[in-house]
Order: C-alpha cells, then sequence, then structure tokens
C-alpha cells in the first residue's frame, strides 16, 4: 500500500519488484510462524492466474524452484477459485456450505457470479460488463482525493452521510439480467463532482499526511459524506439484485460472497437484513482480500483429486474459471 497509495492504484511493475523482494522472506516467515519447514509440506500451490503477469511469474518461479529442489508436486490454482475456497473452508468449521451455490466474487479485479456445483466444478452466470465493483471504489476515492485502496475508506465514511441524499440509479441490464454494470454510477459521481465546486475539499484531502478516518472525515463536507453514502448504497444494491436473482435463478442452497469488496460493512449489514432464498456466507474480513491460505484451501481439492501441474505450468493474465 505504502508502495502503489501515492500512484493511487497498482502500478504493475512496481508489484512486480515488490514480489521479487519480499517471496523468499515472507515465506520463510510464514513457515517459522506455522512451526513447520519444507521438510513437512506436501505440495506447493501457486496462483496460476489471472492477475498482473509480472507478479504472477514471481510465484511461479519460486513455486517450481521449491518444487523441484524438494521433490515436490505443483498445483496451480485460479485465483478466483480461491477466493470462493475462502468462504467454504471457513465454513465447514460449523458444517459444509450446501451445493449448488451462487458465488459473489467482487474484487478490485472481478465482479463475477458463478453456480458452484457438486465436485466444485463452476459455471459463469454473469459478470460486468465493464468496471469491477472494487475499481469503481477505487476511481470514486481518487476522483475526490482519498487514498488507495478507496473501498475501506468510502465504507468508513459512509455511515456518516445520508444513503439516500443523491438519487443514483441503477444499471439497466439488456440482455444477460445476471450481469453487471459499474461505468454508468462512475460517471453519475464524476458528473455530481463537476457540478460542484469542490477543488478545495479535494486539494485539502490529497495533502493529507498518512491520514486516519477522523482526518478524512474532518476534511470531507456533509454533502461529499451523502455522496458517498449514496454511492456505496446503490453499489450494494446492484451486488444484492444480480446475487439474489441468481441464487432463484439456479435453485441454489447457499450464497458465498468473497473478494474484497466482500469485506464492505454495508454489504454485509445489506445481505443479513435481506430476505435471501438461502444462506449467506462471507469470509472472516481477514480472508476477504487476498491472502495465501485461500489459496492453500483450492489447492487442498486438487491434491487429493491428484491434480497437479507440471513445469510447463505458466502465468495467465487472463485466466477464466468458467
Ligand atoms: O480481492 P482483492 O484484495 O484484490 C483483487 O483481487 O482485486 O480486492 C481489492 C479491492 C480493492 O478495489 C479495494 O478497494 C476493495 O477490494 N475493497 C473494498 C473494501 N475493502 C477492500 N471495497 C469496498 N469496501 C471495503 N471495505
Ligand atoms: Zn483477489
Amino acid at each position: 500500500m505504502a508502495t502503489h497509495g501515492k500512484y493511487g492504484g497498482v502500478v504493475p511493475e512496481l508489484a512486480s519488484r515488490e514480489h521479487l523482494r519480499a517471496i523468499v522472506p515472507v515465506v520463510r516467515l510464514a513457515l517459522g510462524q506455522a512451526g513447520t519447514s519444507f521438510d513437512d509440506l506436501a505440495a506447493i500451490a501457486v496462483t496460476e492466474g489471472p492477475g498482473l503477469v509480472g507478479s504472477l511469474l514471481v510465484g511461479i518461479t519460486y513455486a517450481k524452484s521449491i518444487c523441484f529442489a524438494r521433490n515436490l508436486p505443483l498445483i496451480g490454482v485460479n485465483h478466483i477459485e480461491g477466493h470462493i475456497h475462502a468462504v467454504i473452508l471457513e465454513a465447514q468449521e460449523t458444517g459444509a456450505i450446501e451445493l449448488p451455490a451462487v458465488a459473489l466474487v467482487v474484487s478490485g479485479g472481478h465482479t463475477h457470479l458463478f453456480e458452484v456445483r457438486e465436485g466444485y466444478t463452476y459455471r459463469l452466470l454473469g459478470r460486468t460488463r465493464d468496471d469491477a465493483a472494487g475499481e469503481a471504489y477505487d476511481k470514486v476515492a481518487k476522483l475526490l482525493g482519498f487514498g488507495y485502496p478507496g473501498g475501506p475508506i468510502i465504507d468508513q465514511l459512509a455511515p456518516h452521510g445520508d444513503p439516500r441524499a443523491v438519487k443514483f440509479t441503477l444499471a439497466h441490464m439488456k440482455g444477460n439480467k445476471l450481469d453487471f454494470s459499474f461505468s454508468g454510477l462512475k460517471t453519475a459521481v464524476l458528473r455530481w463532482v463537476q457540478q460542484r465546486d469542490l477543488a478545495g475539499e479535494i486539494e485539502a484531502r490529497r495533502k493529507l499526511q498518512n491520514p486516519s478516518i477522523e482526518d478524512w472525515l474532518r476534511w470531507t463536507p456533509k454533502p461529499t459524506l451523502d455522496m458517498l453514502a449514496s454511492f456505496q448504497r446503490t453499489v450494494i444494491e446492484e451486488l444484492l439484485l444480480r446475487a439474489t436473482a441468481s441464487a432463484e435463478e439456479i435453485g441454489a442452497r447457499a450464497l458465498i460472497i468473497s473478494g474484497g469488496v466482500a469485506s464492505n460493512a454495508g454489504l454485509r449489514a445489506a445481505a443479513r437484513s435481506a430476505n435471501f432464498p438461502c444462506p449467506v456466507y462471507f469470509p472472516s474480513p481477514a480472508l476477504s482480500t487476498d491472502n495465501a491460505v485461500m489459496i492453500a484451501a483450492a489447492a487442498f481439492v486438487k491434491f487429493r483429486q491428484g491434480s497437479f501441474a507440471d513445469l510447463t505450468l505458466r502465468a495467465q493474465a487472463n485466466l477464466a474459471l468458467a
């Protein structure tokens, strides 16, 4: 965050350099904290895509090296499947999630709805036609002079505004009714900003050094707080509307909501009070944003199936889950 924050988003070249710098010490630290060593491992799992190719390559090369040196099997994991398995893993502590389920994966790069079937096979039900939900949060935050990532900041500011103050309209989808669109909302926010003289408050926020939420609040007048609350309400309505329709369409027995945006407090509260046709599962906040636990959880299914990769495994920036 410290590296990318000042650019208002992830810079691919800097990300791969950071991966290269961090990967060996991070793995060493993780093994140490878990009280284990390379000798105890049964396999190495690694993300093969989707994602930034430079960062994927660092992980894949390192994983292959360990497998080659230690004679361990290699498992390639789809990042999106990881987000889904973060929820499946945690739910197992109180009983398994019933299938078929609908999985809503909402992150900085994805807003996708999948049907999760027996044996963990997937069918794409709907997806965003333009921006991902997290991307919309980040772009709105950047436009208004807030830091990166924008999601957590807007989420914390939203309860201080009136979510009904600005009437944003939900995207009207032609064709697949389970698809999303966030570019219209983003443009509506841009227009709202352009119709006002916000240069002073935006500049004041941009100048803040390591601001706390109290600092953001001090430099954000009520009309802007109202707009942010209304933006967040509209995103949440859009997400839950299509998730509910998907659950009804396939007769889902569970709804899984995962990915960075799943840590949104407003989304969690709205999902709890909504009238869903089935139980709703979220990951704990720590497993909502990108993490390695979710990759291991998805890999464990493949490990039991004996579904291993070989050293020809490639980074696939646009790898699809279904
Ligand atoms: O899953 P993730 O960690 O990385 C990707 O695979 O993209 O998701 C990061 C995204 C960012 O766009 C960030 O702004 C958003 O998740 N995010 C949130 C919240 N926390 C993270 N969006 C809304 N509310 C949050 N509390
Ligand atoms: Zn992710």
